[in-house]
């Protein structure tokens, strides 16, 4: 990973200093565009290319070691994000999450089944499915900010609600607790192979014999980054095929997402049972 010079405008004595994770920094970036960063954990979080103005400093990224910096990097990236856009203001947004509804109702027709989505974010599924009736949903997600917006949105009617803070690849979970697993946009992003066999560890071991497993995905025809970092395109035999034989095919999907803008983008679920 090339180390990024970024110009400072503001406060460059006080970051001479050495600046604070949190702290809010004014950068020239690229074509002199002027736009605001916040600095994540160690080292910097950065995802562009940033032309070098003012009083240069030097910071370098470390998406992806192999000593805990890919979780912490990830982490940061994500509060960030949910730190500074409106829950509708992200391309994944959408009102319902209609299609994983459907494929959860199909999935679990007994409320009392337990469900966990993975990388839930803001979105209003576990409103929805609270809402059915569902009295044992659990959301996980990397990012406390999403995991707070959500849980101040339910409020009281959230009072059943299990809320995971972690990252799907390093997380304990309980084994065999899970009738349905769902994870719409997350998996996408596993972009390397050891992370991919880790969340496949997670949900043979997490999934109970018999549950269902709903992962949603770009499709090949989908775009190649979310949310500025890069993603794994699938189409239905290569997602069904990161499973394996364990994991009977019962269904694909494929689904045109409107960004809140309307910008089209395929996404392709996976619907299987564990065996
Ligand atoms: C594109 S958003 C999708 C959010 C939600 N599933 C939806 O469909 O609206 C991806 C979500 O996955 C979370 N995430 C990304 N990497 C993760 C990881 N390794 N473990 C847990 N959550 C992760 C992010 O914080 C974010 O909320």
């Amino acid at each position: 990973m090339p180390e990024i010079c970024i110009g400072l405008k503001r406060h460059p004595d006080s970051f001479a200093k050495g600046a604070e994770v949190g702290d809010r920094l004014e950068a020239d970036i690229c074509v002199g565009r002027s736009t605001m960063l916040t600095l994540g954990p160690q080292p910097f979080v950065a995802e562009f290319s940033i032309c070098p103005s003012g009083v240069p400093i030097t910071l370098t990224p470390a998406f992806k070691n192999s000593s805990g910096g890919a979780a912490m990097t990830t982490k940061a990236h994500w509060e960030t994000v949910y730190q500074t856009k409106k829950v509708d203001e992200v391309s994944w947004y959408r009102p319902h999450l209609e299609t994983s509804l459907r494929l959860i109702e199909h999935a679990a027709p007994g409320t009392d089944s337990a469900v966990i989505d993975v990388g839930g974010g803001e979105a209003t599924l576990v409103d929805d499915l609270v809402a059915l009736g569902y009295a044992d949903v659990t959301v996980l997600d990397i990012s406390p900010a999403a995991i707070d917006v959500a849980k101040g949105r339910l409020g009281a009617s959230g009072a059943s609600v299990h809320w995971i803070t972690g990252d799907i690849t390093t997380v304990e979970l309980e084994a065999a607790r899970y009738h349905v697993w769902h994870d719409r946009a997350v998996f996408h992003f596993l972009t390397s192979a050891d992370d991919r066999a880790a969340y496949m560890r997670q949900v043979a071991r997490a999934v109970r014999l018999g549950g269902h497993v709903i992962v949603a995905t770009f499709g090949l025809g989908g775009p190649e980054k979310c949310s500025g970092l890069d993603v794994v395109r699938y189409d239905a035999e290569n997602l069904h095929g990161e499973f394996g034989p364990k994991f009977r095919l019962l269904e694909n999907v494929t689904e045109l997402h409107e960004t809140p803008w309307g910008t089209p983008q395929e996404f392709l679920y996976c619907f299987c049972r564990v065996e």
